[in-house]
């Protein structure tokens, strides 16, 4: 592995992804990381082999740690701080030997949800980081948040693994579960698996940022509509849920008794996220394309003249998300 080399501006190391390993030229037709994993067209994107196997970290997506930098501020920006209030009025979560709150951030990427949560939680926390990709568990070991809303100390593990798979037994001592962007890549099945392991270790879930399947363009055109669907549909490949994940998530935990808060959690991207923007537009026209080839030529020009509007300062964007938080079930832990 080469040596990390620093971003300009950027806060993490960073390296060539193992995304951009084998840089592709780019056209319209290809599927930038702007909206999701680096998945080429004839790739496996996701597999699942419950019954045979299990999924390796060769043949599962990939996420370059520059997209995930580069949409961390919009995500810090878009949190719905609100559905904190439940946590912060809790008693302290579960002990982990030194009285401080145990919290498992699942499928961290870099950590980006620990840089943003724990300091706004008062008092000692150790965060368990899961993630099935060694390398954005790297950098989110060294890029981790060192202290607490009241200056405690914040310790860090990071945890190789399919967190698809997580058992009740894996969040032992738990007082928080969390989540970013990280339900719409899951299966129905998977949510399930997660729901019943957070209900089981009678801990509260903020699972935020997942993509509701609605984006509003100023100004509107035409084939806003078209690609919005085709990207959606390209989100629920292969049985994952995109933007069915919130409503798959609260019928999860209802199923435990676990109440569930939901809140609106959108980018609101103007002329001053033109990076994130261009990569993300990239990255949404790129897999509408994909999933439905006939749209290529006129998706090429459409991103051109959305290209073109972002560097005039003339593009606004919103990405809808929804932030989730589930209590435990009121009198005691769930079944
Ligand atoms: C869109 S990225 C979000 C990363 C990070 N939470 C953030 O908000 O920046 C999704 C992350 O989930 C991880 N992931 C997806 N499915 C997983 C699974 N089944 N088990 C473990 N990690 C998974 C990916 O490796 C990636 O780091």
């Amino acid at each position: 592995m080469s040596r990390p080399t620093t971003v300009p501006g950027g806060a993490l190391p960073v390296q060539p992804g193992p995304a951009q390993a084998d840089p592709q030229p780019r056209g319209h037709d290809d599927v930038i990381a702007g909206a999701g994993p680096m998945v080429r067209p004839g790739e496996r994107p996701t597999v699942r082999l419950r019954e045979g196997g299990s999924t390796t970290a060769e043949e599962a997506p990939r996420y370059a740690p520059e997209w995930l930098e580069l949409r961390e501020s919009a995500d810090a920006a878009a949190r719905a701080v609100e559905l904190l209030d439940p946590l912060r009025n809790r008693p302290a979560g579960a002990p982990d030997g030194s009285g401080g709150l145990v919290v498992h951030d699942l499928g961290c990427g870099t950590g980006s949800m620990g840089r943003w949560l724990a300091p706004r939680l008062d008092g000692a926390q150790h965060w368990v980081l899961h993630d099935r990709d060694p390398y954005l568990l790297h950098f989110a070991a060294v890029a981790s948040p060192q202290a607490a809303a009241d200056g405690s100390r914040v310790t860090v593990e990071t945890r190789r693994g399919d967190v698809a798979r997580l058992t009740q037994d894996a969040l032992d001592g738990a007082g928080l579960v969390t989540a970013s962007a990280l339900l719409d890549v899951l299966t129905r099945e998977e949510v399930e698996t997660l729901a019943a392991a957070c209900a089981g270790a009678g801990c509260p879930a903020l699972l935020t940022l997942s993509v509701a399947g609605r984006v509003g363009l100023a100004p509107a055109d035409p084939l806003d509509a078209e690609i919005t669907a085709a990207f959606n549909d390209h989100q629920r490949r292969s049985g994952l849920l995109g933007p069915d994940a919130v409503t798959a998530a609260c019928e999860a935990f209802a199923e435990h008794g676990a109440p569930v808060h939901v809140r609106p959690s959108a980018w609101r991207l103007g002329p001053g996220d033109a990076a994130l923007t261009a990569q993300w537009l990239r990255g949404w026209v790129g897999a509408a394309v994909e999933q439905r080839p006939q749209l290529r030529e006129r998706a090429g020009t459409y991103l051109v003249n959305r290209l073109e509007q972002l560097q005039a300062g003339e593009l606004h964007v919103t990405v809808h998300h929804s932030d989730l938080l589930a209590l435990p079930r009121t009198g005691g832990v769930a079944p």
